[in-house]
């Protein structure tokens, strides 16, 4: 079995360790029906009691996010998969045992009685165990379901490190966890497991080669009926100043000469460019690649140009967080939704 935490936490990640105090002021204040700025490997989390109604609506109103767009419930393990899904299959037990704690959410038949909130009115529920020690320690001491969105305003950007939280929220959310920077840094891979046959919802860091290794081979998502998933949608993760992808001839063509224009280049960028780079590795790109677009996006240039990164599975993940942020790029005010 792989361990997912070993794997995508360094050593100087590892290090940070909750803060029993301030693990203990999280729990009072969602015990309370408030939210509370969570770290996870992936990127933060706004999180609220799962259970309760009241609080999980002011999570919808403080990311301006449509009341119809389901929640991922995080749990302290795998043994509480039975108190908020209704069958818990082999397969979904093979995965719980392979991917978590780590960046895997799964799509499974609801159980009865939670908030229709959690869910968006549909029958199903998104469930993932964290691999934060952070969200690990808040979660075994709240000993329940936090249901966490991506700590942005909907449509924009995730946040991968607290100070994001606070610039997303402000005041309206006065108490984030700082976990430190995420070691995954997009968000997990989301397997349906409620219909016939499994297929990847959102790809992330876990890829789809990975868990057919350990379930078999997986349906095309396109064949079903799709349940709504947000991140779904065309426009997503998106920076406000216009984004466009380029290979690098063209990258060091228009940059070259455009004061205007900020580059996201794949490794270093081209001599008399301004801007970044990420590495070349696509776990580590990933990890830098929220960070970066806010970075970017602070110059409100008039264009920002992302280098391609190769189009192979190990990407896939990377080039579909690039592709919306594309799209959704270039506007002020909220994307579609
Ligand atoms: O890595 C992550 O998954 C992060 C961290 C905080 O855990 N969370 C996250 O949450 O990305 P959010 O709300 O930004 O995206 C969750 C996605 C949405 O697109 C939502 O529609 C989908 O999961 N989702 C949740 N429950 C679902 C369900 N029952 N059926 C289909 N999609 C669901
Ligand atoms: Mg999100």
């Amino acid at each position: 079995m792989l361990d997912y935490t070993a794997l995508w936490y360094g050593e100087s990640v590892m290090s940070v360790s909750p803060d029993p105090e301030l693990i203990d002021q999280a729990v009072a204040a969602l015990r309370r029906g408030e939210l509370v700025g969570m770290p996870t490997e992936t990127v933060y989390g706004l999180a609220a009691d799962a259970r309760n109604a009241s609080a999980l609506r002011k999570v919808f109103a403080l990311k301006q996010r449509p009341i119809d767009h389901p929640l991922i419930v995080h749990l302290p393990s795998a043994d509480h998969l039975r108190l908020w899904a209704d069958e818990v299959s082999e397969t979904a037990w093979t995965l719980a045992k392979e991917f978590w704690p780590g960046p895997l959410t799964m799509i499974l038949r609801c159980a009865a009685g939670v908030p229709s909130e959690v869910t968006g009115g549909q029958e199903t529920i998104g469930l993932r165990v964290p691999a934060h020690p952070v969200a690990l320690a808040l979660l075994r001491a709240f000993d329940g379901g936090l249901a966490a969105p991506s700590a942005n305003r909907f449509g924009r950007i995730s946040p991968t490190r607290a100070a994001d939280v606070s610039a997303e929220f402000g005041e309206a959310l006065p108490l984030v966890l700082d976990g430190g920077p995420c070691t995954v840094g997009i968000e997990s891979t989301i397997v349906d497991l409620s219909m016939d046959a499994p297929s990847i919802l959102r790809p992330g860091m876990i890829r789809a080669a990975q868990i057919e290794a350990v379930i078999g081979p997986l349906a095309k998502a396109s064949v079903y009926p799709r349940p709504r998933v947000s991140g779904s949608m065309d426009r997503h993760y998106a920076p406000v100043t216009p984004l466009l992808r380029v290979d690098r001839t063209t990258l060091e063509e228009i940059a070259g000469r455009d004061e205007q224009v900020r580059v996201l280049a794949l490794g270093t960028p081209p001599l008399g460019t301004q801007g970044l780079g990420l590495p070349e590795q696509p776990e580590l790109y990933a990890r830098g690649l929220y960070a970066a677009l806010r970075e970017l996006d602070q110059h409100r240039a008039r264009q920002l140009l992302v280098e391609e990164p190769p189009d192979s599975p190990e990407w896939l993940a990377v080039l579909d967080r690039l592709q919306r942020a594309a799209a959704g790029s270039g506007e002020e005010s909220e994307p579609h939704g």
